[in-house]
């Protein structure tokens, strides 16, 4: 019985790494959109070439005895939905469907999905759980996590496997995936990269904007128990011009406008990493 991961990207190779760490049998799969296939090189699981938006490909990599599908394969970068918004759609609309379906036809149990908290949208205050509504949204990547999650739930309900959204903030940390392109690359990792190379930070709106950030680390771990359900993955609530702060070796001002409540336990913190 083995764990299928779909997309060996940033995410995915961390979390092959830390199943197989516990004993489990992994394998990997990527069309190498954003990933290059001698990244994993080294990881030791096994690595096929799968793209989401086949069902061929995806009947042949889902064998009956499949213990778990992790679906975390996506065009997930915003500048590139605005330059591809094709590709984005028929990888995380379509692709996502396709997933579902093979998932149903296979017998296999359990879907954990990689979704995220802008889900929720813009301008939000107090806590926020998994039961607050959906938002508005600002580009086609994100806008397509509203529907891959309505679309699996719609299917797990329809042929009974398990279905988990794991709504993730901002992940940081080392993977054996690390993207090179500006693209690909998100905030807390860039400003300290940035910061430690003396070069200065971009704030836009001066970085008020409130985000949700987790060590990559702690994502893995918590998805590979992920309960049934859509819960938040955050560690911290903080502002963009916090991470910048710490990233500078400065105290962070605080001010952000909400927090995502999260059931899990977390072991890394911001303020650490970016010391
Ligand atoms: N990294 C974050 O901060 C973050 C935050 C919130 C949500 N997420 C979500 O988690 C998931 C994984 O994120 P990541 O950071 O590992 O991204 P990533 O880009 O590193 O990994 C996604 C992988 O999907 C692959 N892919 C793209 N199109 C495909 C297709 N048609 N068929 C098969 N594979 C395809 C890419 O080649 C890439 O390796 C994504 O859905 C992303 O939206 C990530």
């Amino acid at each position: 019985m083995a764990d299928l991961i779909l997309g060996a990207g940033y995410i995915g190779a961390r979390l092959a790494e830390l199943a197989m760490q516990s004993g489990r049998e992994v394998v990997l799969a990527d069309n190498w959109f954003a990933t290059e296939r001698a990244q994993l090189d080294g990881i030791g699981a096994r690595v096929e070439t799968v793209d989401i938006r086949s069902g061929d490909d995806l009947s042949r990599v889902i064998p009956p005895d499949t213990e778990r599908v992790f679906l975390l394969a996506a065009q997930a970068s915003r500048p590139l939905s605005v330059s591809d918004p094709d590709y984005t759609e028929e990888t995380n609309l379509t692709g996502a469907r396709r997933v579902a379906e093979a998932v149903a036809k296979s017998g296999c149990r359990s879907l954990v999905y990689a979704s995220s908290l802008h889900v929720y949208g813009p301008s939000l205050s107090g806590e926020i759980g998994p039961d607050h509504p959906y938002g508005p949204q600002g580009d086609l990547s994100h806008l397509s996590k509203i529907y891959a999650e309505l679309c699996l739930d719609l299917y797990a309900r329809r042929h009974g496997f398990e279905l988990s959204l794991m709504r993730l903030g901002i992940v940081y940390g080392p993977s054996p995936v690390m993207h090179e392109r500006p693209e690909s690359q998100t905030v807390v990792d860039k400003f300290k990269r940035l910061a430690a190379a003396g070069e200065e930070l971009t704030l836009d709106d001066g970085g008020r904007a409130t985000i949700g950030v987790v060590h990559v680390d702690d994502v893995a771990k918590i998805m590979l128990d992920a309960p049934p359900g859509a819960a938040n993955v955050a560690a911290e609530t903080v502002t963009v011009a916090d991470v910048a702060a710490l990233a500078r070796g400065e105290e962070p001002s605080g001010g952000a406008t909400h927090t995502f409540a999260s059931p899990f336990e977390y072991e890394h913190a911001l303020a650490e990493y970016m010391r």
